[in-house]
């Protein structure tokens, strides 16, 4: 095999982009190519882009402008310098990128990321940009499985990809166009891959996919398995002592998920569930295909199963027809929910989804200021429920040495980061800590000698 080479790999977007990436670097392993953390010394650069909000593409042009530049500097030191566009932006893209830009060795979309090699090899042999025709294919058998070295160095937390693509449609959405059908891997290669990851020191594992909880892969008994069966299976990993899911449809959260999460230690008590807006009427426009008042019946059945979950939630802001009353909707249902923390978004439309074609837009001005509401009061909750953390004594996970010497860090149930003094061997466990300040969004506290006591989440309704 040639010397190593160096690979760069710089994710946008949602977190199955990073997962993805830790697949391209299983993928290229096998040619020699290991991972560095400039772009500068790189001998192959991957941009792995998101097309889910507004100017995504502009934004992939202007960062292979830069690359360009590299590119040339390379080129004149008599250095191979090779960039490749992967992710929803390349999906959509296609051809045009190579056209806007001919710096770009390879184009290639999230579900042939195992034809990554051979595309690097053949763009080289023929000296000239490839792009792969995006077939939608059974990506799922084809990567090789995570490598030790690669496990290592991500740590004790690992994402596990366990379905991918949607179905839902949801009015404003790119993800059924870019990321395809749903398809949900084989139950046996999940545990496979975590029995795997738990085997290298990884101890929770977070279960991801665009939609989830519409989890349906075939189980060893050769029938579908929902997500709620698959972690039970799961949690009976050695190692495995936290589990998490994201992110989640309400239309398919079903009784077996939220017996999980009275059933399941492991299961962790933080459910991103977004719901998009409080109005009947921008959820139908939506086509989120069910009303508030579904949301709200749904929360109360998680709450009922497990008093000690807290919710996180996706919002968007300023969809077409929107108004005033719309959006007080909106403020009233967070009110009620009571948030540990929520994204929000203004909306932007997507070309090629049925709100793209919605004609009442909401004025750039009016979506500011209700951004700006919507957050505000986000905030004001995620500030209150991390001040609750004050004086209780909760479980870590601890992660890594933090930057203070001696501190080391890890996260609560909750993702909140916590830190305390200790040695760096508390790594990898699972340890009471009595939190007792914050720091903007991380807690300070120090390890207990007595077991973390069930908080009942109090924020809210
Ligand atoms: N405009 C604004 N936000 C969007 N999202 C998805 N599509 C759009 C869009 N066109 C948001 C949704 C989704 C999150 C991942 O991104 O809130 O849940
Ligand atoms: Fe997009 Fe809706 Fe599918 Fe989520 S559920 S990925 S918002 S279409």
């Amino acid at each position: 095999m040639d010397q190593p080479r160096k690979l760069h790999i710089k994710s946008f977007g949602c977190q199955m982009n990073v997962y993805d990436a830790q697949r391209m670097v299983d993928a290229l392993a096998p040619q020699g190519f290991v991972e560095t953390a400039n772009a500068d010394d790189a001998d192959l650069v991957i941009l792995n882009t998101c097309h889910i909000r507004e100017k995504a593409a502009e934004k992939v042009y202007s960062e292979l402008g830069k690359l360009k530049l590299l590119k040339q500097d390379a080129a004149q030191q008599g250095r191979r310098f090779e960039i490749a566009v992967a992710g929803c932006v390349a999906q959509a893209e296609g051809e045009e990128i190579i056209r806007r830009q001919p710096a770009v060795d390879v184009v290639v979309g999230p579900q042939s990321y195992h034809h990554l090699p051979d595309l690097l090899a053949q763009a080289r042999r023929e000296g000239r940009a490839l792009e792969t025709e995006f077939p939608v294919e059974d990506k799922f058998g084809l990567l090789p499985p995570p490598q030790p070295e690669a496990i290592r160095a991500r740590g004790v937390s690992a994402f596990v990809t366990v379905q991918e693509g949607c179905d839902k449609f949801c009015s404003f959405c790119v993800v059924p166009y870019t990321r395809g059908a749903e398809m949900s891997r084989p139950v046996a290669q999940i545990i496979a891959d975590t029995e795997r990851l738990a085997a290298h020191g990884v101890r929770e594992i977070t279960l991801i996919g665009q939609n989830v909880n519409a989890y349906h892969g075939e189980g060893p008994d050769g029938r579908p398995w929902t997500l709620g069966r698959l972690l039970h299976r799961l949690a009976e990993i050695p190692g495995v002592a936290r589990l998490r899911y994201s992110t989640s449809h309400p239309l398919d959260v079903d009784d077996e998920l939220i017996a999980a999460h009275r059933e399941l230690a492991a299961l962790m008590p933080f459910v991103h569930l977004p719901v998009q807006s409080g109005s009947d009427t921008i959820l139908a426009a939506m086509n989120r295909r069910h009303t508030a008042d579904d949301y709200r019946r749904l929360i109360d059945r998680f709450r009922a199963a497990s008093p000690e979950i807290a919710f996180s939630s996706d919002f968007i802001v300023g969809f077409p027809g929107e108004s005033e009353r719309d959006f007080v909707a909106t403020l009233a249902l967070v009110e009620q929910i009571g948030y540990a923390g929520a994204y929000s978004f203004k909306y932007s439309p997507r070309p090629g989804t049925p709100a793209a074609e919605m004609q009442e837009m909401v004025a750039p001005a009016v979506m500011d200021e209700r951004l700006e509401r919507l957050q505000s009061l986000i905030d004001s909750q995620q500030a209150a429920f991390n001040t609750a953390a004050i004086g209780t004594t909760v479980d870590v996970l601890f992660e890594r040495a933090a930057r203070h010497p001696g501190q080391i860090v890890g996260r609560t149930a909750y993702l909140q980061p916590a830190h305390v003094m200790a040695s760096d061997d508390i790594i990898g466990q699972v340890l009471p800590v009595t939190i007792h300040s914050l720091e903007r969004y991380s807690l300070l506290g120090e390890l207990a000698s007595r077991p973390a006591e069930p908080k009942p989440v109090t924020i809210g309704a």
